[in-house]
């Protein structure tokens, strides 16, 4: 399965930096008891394979990815470690191979209407969009879609709750991330109650 129709349900997808791996199966719990079912665990920390894991055994009910992911052996170990998805910020031409070789579900960023011709010709029409608030936002997702209308996007950088419903009205957004869902102090409730804030922005899809 690749990763469009995998994440197909999902329009916010948190993108969490674990320090602690106790800390993950509460994490994912959380934002499960919120409402959202999907995580991206970034590979920004030490912690991150083994909270990955620990995701992937404990949290059924928890679509669970890898998040900075920049070659392909970062690929061979988030799923072996149970991911089921991965996410990078850019693309290589060696991730990419490594994806293709394992058929693993993978979200390539880009940020420029070449580099997401390069991912729509190596059949790639999910995109991260990274980092969207710098390159341009929802303002630049409105201008690619004229021009390469096959393209989806999962834009993430920058974005917080009151961009949510903008970033999600855009028809070419397929879902959004970011790390403002789990800041690093919060308790499992907090975390809970983020993800019903944010799912509340959701705007319904015509
Ligand atoms: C990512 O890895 O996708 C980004 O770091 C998320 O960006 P944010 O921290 O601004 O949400």
């Amino acid at each position: 399965m690749d990763a469009s129709t995998l994440l197909a349900a999902q329009r916010i997808v948190p993108v969490v930096v674990i320090e602690d791996a106790a800390t993950a199966v509460p994490t994912a719990q959380a934002l499960l008891a919120g409402g959202l079912s999907a995580i991206e665990v970034t590979l920004r920390s030490a912690a991150a394979i083994a909270a990955i894991r620990a995701i992937a055994q404990d949290v059924p009910d928890m679509l669970v990815g890898a998040g900075s992911v920049r070659g392909a052996q970062a690929l061979t170990q988030v799923r072996d470690a149970g991911a089921r998805f991965a996410v990078s910020p850019g693309h290589s031409a060696a991730l990419l191979e490594a994806a293709a070789a394992q058929s693993f579900p993978l979200v390539p960023g880009s940020a420029t209407p070449s580099e997401a011709m390069t991912l729509m010709d190596a059949g790639y029409t999910l995109q991260k969009l990274f980092p969207a608030e710098i390159v341009g936002g929802t303002a630049w997702l409105r201008a690619i879609a004229g021009p390469l209308p096959a393209l989806r996007f999962f834009p993430t950088g920058g974005i917080r709750l009151p961009q949510v419903a903008d970033y999600l009205a855009q028809p070419n957004v397929a879902c959004i991330g970011g790390t403002w869902l789990t800041p690093s102090d919060s308790t499992p409730a907090e975390i809970t109650q983020r993800a019903k804030d944010a799912l509340a922005q959701v705007p319904n899809r015509n």
